[in-house]
């Protein structure tokens, strides 16, 4: 396998996510987000760690960059802080912050690096969290103002843009379970947010496209490979069934005009009372490209005192398979069946993998860093997404998750992605094996 064999319009590139890695959270104006009050609480985060620092990417994203170039990935994919730029959350500007991703953008280009913004990852506004956050219908309005404000900034220079970064994770672990900022819970706030990120997803898409004269327009989704963990039980065949509504099919069926897929997961039917006439309609959008963020797969078992879904996931260390340090499954496959699965919905024109990575222990032995396992992972799930390629899969892009190893939200600074190796204490980068295995990839 080589790069060609993907093709010469193909995109290679890395992604990143701002919370991730800025750092500099009150800097030049920043108001604070979600994720800046959610990591102080106690015992949120592994160890009680936060995003404060980060990889310090505010102040180093020069070096960052130059990483970027020196690995030779010609596409960066990073997030905007919407409270950077709108403190508040909606209202005044703050031009320190369009300052801070011009300065990112304008290094892109000088280095011949096509920036990718992600407009929405994670991050929302502290001020609009007081008022309800994603739960609040008019998220819609704030939600546009933000995205007009950076396609009217950004859009002379960006065309690549991505409206949402996996809705499903940031209503669910957010909103329903409280593992992630805002850290609220339950069926109410679950509900309301999913249907308010659906319209946003939907609203953003038709906003950038109103106002950039050739923008390349996509939204990520989450997607693991269920499969029943008994192939031969019934029950975990209908339990999968349902957690693949959930997980899979939540946010793209209504993007794609096809509503939400109650039929399947009946407990969301209370969904209704959220949605006015018209939404249906204004839920759907062409997007130029489906974001596909696939890591593994996971098997589904029927538990019958497990609320909502009598499902649980078989987490892949009880299943004494190859894992990385989220316990989730090394399984190639994935990516394949990731692929074939979307494609088969009639309106989705292209797919690209917007994240793929592993997260293993990494030791740094003489300044070098020998992350095999990473290595392997990478290179067999590219071959996979070859397989589908050959097949006649209309797959536009891989991107790798992640640059340098970063905070992994709840799990802190724990799990390493970084095809680059961060030294907390010293904020020293070292490229790992596989960050020059990437880089021989793509020469
Ligand atoms: C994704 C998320 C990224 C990163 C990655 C690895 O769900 O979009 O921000 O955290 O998982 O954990």
């Amino acid at each position: 396998m080589n790069r060609k064999d993907f093709g010469d319009d193909f995109f290679w590139g890395v992604s990143t996510a701002a919370y991730q890695i800025e750092g500099s959270i009150t800097a030049d104006g920043k108001g604070p987000s979600i994720w800046d009050v959610f990591s102080k609480k106690k015992n949120k985060i592994f160890n009680n760690q936060n995003g404060d620092i980060a990889c310090d990417f505010y102040n180093k994203f020069t070096q960052d960059l130059y990483l970027i170039y020196e690995l030779k990935i010609p596409n960066f994919r990073f997030s905007i802080s919407w409270s950077r730029i709108f403190p508040n959350g909606t209202g005044q500007i703050n031009q320190q912050g369009i300052d801070f991703y011009n300065r990112v953008i304008d290094l892109c280009l000088e280095l011949n690096i096509e920036p990718w913004i992600t407009l929405y990852h994670w991050d929302l506004p502290e001020k609009l969290q007081e008022k309800g956050g994603w739960t609040n219908r008019d998220i819609i309005n704030w939600f546009s103002e933000f995205v007009t404000c950076c396609v009217k900034h950004f859009g002379d220079r960006v065309s690549k843009w991505i409206v949402l970064n996996e809705p499903m994770v940031f209503t669910g672990a957010g909103y329903f379970l409280g593992v992630h900022a805002p850290g609220l819970r339950g069926l109410n706030n679950f509900i309301a947010s999913v249907h308010h990120a659906a319209m946003c997803q939907a609203a953003g898409g038709r906003i950038i496209r109103s106002l950039h004269p050739n923008p390349y327009i996509g939204t990520t989704f989450s997607h693991s490979y269920l499969e029943p963990y008994n192939t031969d039980n019934v029950k975990d065949h209908h339990a999968t069934k349902k957690v693949d509504a959930l997980l899979n099919r939540l946010f793209i069926e209504p993007l794609l005009g096809l509503g939400y897929p109650l039929a399947d997961l009946s407990i969301l039917n209370r969904i209704e009372k959220f949605i006015k006439p018209n939404d249906m309609e204004l839920i759907s959008f062409k997007m130029d490209f489906i974001g596909l963020q696939v890591y593994t797969r996971e098997l589904i078992k029927y538990v019958p005192f497990q609320p909502f879904l009598q499902a649980n996931i078989v987490k892949a260390s009880q299943r004494f398979v190859h894992h990385t340090i989220m316990d989730w499954e090394v399984h190639p496959d994935c990516i394949y069946k990731a692929v074939k699965k979307i494609e088969q919905y009639e309106n989705v024109k292209e797919i690209i993998i917007t994240e793929n990575g592993a997260a293993f222990d990494d030791d740094l032995k003489d300044k070098r860093i020998f992350d095999l396992l990473r290595k392997d992972y990478l290179q067999n799930h590219l071959n996979k997404l070859l397989k589908a390629k050959k097949e006649g899969s209309n797959i536009k892009g891989y991107f790798v998750w992640t640059l340098v190893d970063n905070f992994e939200w709840a799990e802190g600074y724990k799990p390493k992605f970084g095809l680059v190796h961060l030294d907390h204490q010293t904020q020293k980068r070292t490229i790992k094996e596989s960050g020059f295995w990437y880089r021989d990839f793509l020469s």
